[in-house]
């Protein structure tokens, strides 16, 4: 499928790209910036039309099946996903507004994201105002809003989940945890799309996505892009050493401070 954005008629952001997403699966999208990993997701959800090409489900086009439907079958943990003015309560709740907000529904969607303790040690748990300048209103920080986002797309219960950039402003630790919780997720029959620039987190991913420019460049399983013999030009595996020499120093410099006693060889 094709997609050029309103006012950017000579540069398409999508060009001629193929994507398959076999139900079940987690699909990672990699790529550099502005490749159009996340303007294939929006494009996927229904949030844009494709101009050329269409997005088949079960090989129907879902330009054929409702569009409220469709929607409703996927979730979003977006990378611009939206930081609500409204209660702790609310900011889940809105994953699904059609669902009841019990306590326990709630309650299984942030014990999925591990912001149990988030919540409690809010001022007013559930109840406090997430918003700042507001009066009462309480600031969350970057990776606080993540862990409430994945909270929000358990609650919503998609049958496909979007992750776009889920881990940014989490912590090493934190990132872990949240890649356990979205594999966790796809282990329950969800299918997911994951868009991310640390290629370490897509190993497991049933099938990878290299963008380039608005193209497809690489395609396959982590071993397959990694292995010369079946990708000669192995643009991924460049990436992926680059991004393991990175890997590498930061435990070297994670690693020095904790040299006090002998070294045991
Ligand atoms: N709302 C928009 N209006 C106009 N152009 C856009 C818009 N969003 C993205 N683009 C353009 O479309 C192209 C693809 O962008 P996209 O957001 O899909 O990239 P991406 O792979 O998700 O990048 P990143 O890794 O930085 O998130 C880029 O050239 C970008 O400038
Ligand atoms: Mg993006």
């Amino acid at each position: 499928m094709s997609f050029t954005y309103p006012g950017k008629d000579n540069k398409p952001a999508l060009d001629g790209v193929d994507l398959h997403i076999p139900a079940g699966a987690t699909v990672a999208l990699v790529g550099e910036n502005g490749s159009g990993k996340s303007t294939s997701a929006k494009l996927l959800a229904g949030l844009y039309l494709p101009d050329e090409g269409q997005v088949l489900v079960g090989g129907v086009p879902t330009s054929e099946i409702d569009r409220q439907a469709w929607f409703s079958r996927i979730a979003n943990v977006s990378q611009d996903f939206y930081h609500w003015p409204l209660t702790a309560r609310m900011n889940v709740a809105i994953g699904r507004t059609d669902a009841d907000p019990t306590e326990e529904r709630l309650t299984a969607g942030v014990r999925h994201a591990d912001a149990e303790d988030l919540i409690e040690d809010l001022p007013r748990g559930w109840d406090t105002l997430l918003a700042r300048g507001y009066q009462d209103g309480h600031s969350l920080s970057g990776g606080q809003w993540q862990k409430l986002g994945i909270a929000r797309a358990h609650f919503r219960a998609g049958q496909i989940l979007v992750v776009d950039e889920p881990t940014a402003a989490l912590d090493a630790k934190a990132e872990q945890q949240a890649f356990t919780r979205i594999r966790a997720l796809a282990a329950g029959g969800q299918t997911v799309v994951l868009i991310t620039h640390r290629l370490h987190s897509v190993r497991s991913a049933d099938l990878i996505y290299l963008m380039e420019d608005g193209r497809v460049a690489e395609s396959g399983t982590f071993a397959e892009l990694m292995d010369p013999a079946t990708v000669p030009d192995g643009r991924f595996r460049d990436m992926y050493e680059i991004q393991r020499a990175q890997f590498a120093s930061d435990d070297d410099e994670r690693a020095v401070p904790l040299q006090k006693g002998p070294t045991v060889t």
